[in-house]
């Protein structure tokens, strides 16, 4: 078992990182205090680890919400029938959530922990790669508008995350790709080490096999625990965490939530801010070239973003991104591969270029 701090002074946390972990009974009780327990999960993870988790607190009151599942219930509304659940059972302060899934599940109860009674403990037991090397580090939680993707929310940290491997073996191939995305954006902006280490073993890692899993869970929450601990709220650098959020979010509203995966959504906005990056000579046409062939070929994404969502609702859905600064849109680029930089002097002229390409990643 890996252990990696999230360096945050009084609000550190552990992430726990290995095989089997959920068959360590005392993990999370030793992480939590005394009190009630509810642990939040959805319809698809219930039957498979609600049970196992439930069986650690057998020593006190322990009982679980269960969410259905998917991106289009997160929404304000589950979240009300959690707030009810607790108001109905009279949970007070020293009730601690756990949650049990995937990045949904995490960001609403997350949220939920953030807001009942001003504020009450939460451990993330991430079930998803995407939210074991992602959603469930960092204290983002919130649920989606209408009106835009995760546009509700908190900066509220978890007290432990258990991120167990072993449950990865229930995931579908499309999730576990689509929670590669994630893992490369780390590669593609920070380590350059680890984005030639992931190009080797994309065999190994689509196989599931679990040494390089663990070792890929490992590196991509030491990776965002240290640039989480730099800049927790997102005032600068954390900002580089949303490499190709600003066109996946837009792809995602634009086609309805739960349509296109979160993770899928990433890998076209990772090409499309790889392309951007191109346009304006950061980095080269081979650099550009080996974006594709990793994301494309070796992870097995679609990196062609839909058809349907047309320049102008890019435009619009992009220009309520919380990145924007008075009106400026923030784009997250390549300086080179392992290297992302910040750049708000985008011409319109290079963003309708990216956002009406017919052949990203390709200027010969
Ligand atoms: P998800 O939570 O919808 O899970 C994907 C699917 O896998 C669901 O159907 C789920 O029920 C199922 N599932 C979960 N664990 C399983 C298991 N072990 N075996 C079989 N099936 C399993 O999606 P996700 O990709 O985990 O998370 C995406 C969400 O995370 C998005 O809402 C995104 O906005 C959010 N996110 C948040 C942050 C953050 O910092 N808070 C970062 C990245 C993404
Ligand atoms: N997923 C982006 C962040 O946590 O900042």
């Amino acid at each position: 078992m890996q252990k990696i701090v999230v360096d945050l002074g009084e609000r550190s946390y552990p992430i726990f990182v290995g095989s089997g972990l959920l068959d360590k009974s005392h993990l999370i009780p030793m992480n939590i205090s005394e009190g009630r327990v509810v642990i939040v999960t959805n319809t698809v993870v219930s039957p498979l680890y609600l049970e196992k988790v439930k069986s650690f607190f057998v020593d006190r009151s322990c009982s679980q919400v269960v969410l259905p599942d998917g991106e289009s219930f997160k929404t304000l509304e589950t979240v009300n029938v959690i707030y009810k659940f607790l108001l109905q059972g009279k949970y007070d302060r020293k009730t601690t959530l756990v949650a049990l899934g995937g990045g949904v599940v995490g960001d609403i109860t997350g949220f939920v922990a953030a807001t009942y009674l001003r504020g009450i403990d939460f451990v993330q037991v991430p079930t998803t790669l995407l939210s074991q090397v992602d959603s469930s580090v960092g204290g983002k939680t919130g649920v989606n508008h209408q009106l835009g993707k995760n546009m509700i929310g908190a900066f509220y940290q978890p007290k432990c995350v258990i991120a167990d491997i072993s449950v990865l073996s229930t995931l579908s191939q499309r999730e576990l790709k689509a929670g590669f995305a994630e893992v490369l954006k780390y590669g593609l902006i920070n380590d350059l080490k680890f984005f030639d280490w992931l190009d080797s073993n994309s065999r190994e890692l689509l196989g599931k096999e679990p040494e390089c899993m663990a070792q890929v869970v490992k590196r991509s929450c030491e990776i965002k625990a240290e640039m989480v601990a730099k800049d927790e709220r997102e005032i600068g650098t954390r900002a580089l965490l949303n490499f190709g959020h600003t066109f996946g979010h837009a792809i995602e509203s634009a086609m309805g939530f739960g349509n296109v995966l979160h993770g899928e959504a990433v890998a076209m906005g990772m090409v499309m801010a790889a392309d951007l990056s191109l346009r304006i000579g950061w980095i080269s046409q081979t650099e550009a070239f080996r974006v594709r062939q990793v994301l494309e070929k070796n992870f097995q994404l679609n990196i062609v973003p839909p058809e349907e969502v047309s320049v102008k609702q890019y435009l619009d859905l992009m220009a309520s991104d919380k990145k924007t600064e008075n009106n400026i849109l923030r784009f997250i680029l390549l300086r080179s591969i392992g290297f992302g930089e910040i750049n708000s002097k985008i011409s319109s002229d290079a963003l309708r270029a990216t956002l009406s390409a017919k052949n990203l990643l390709c200027m010969v």
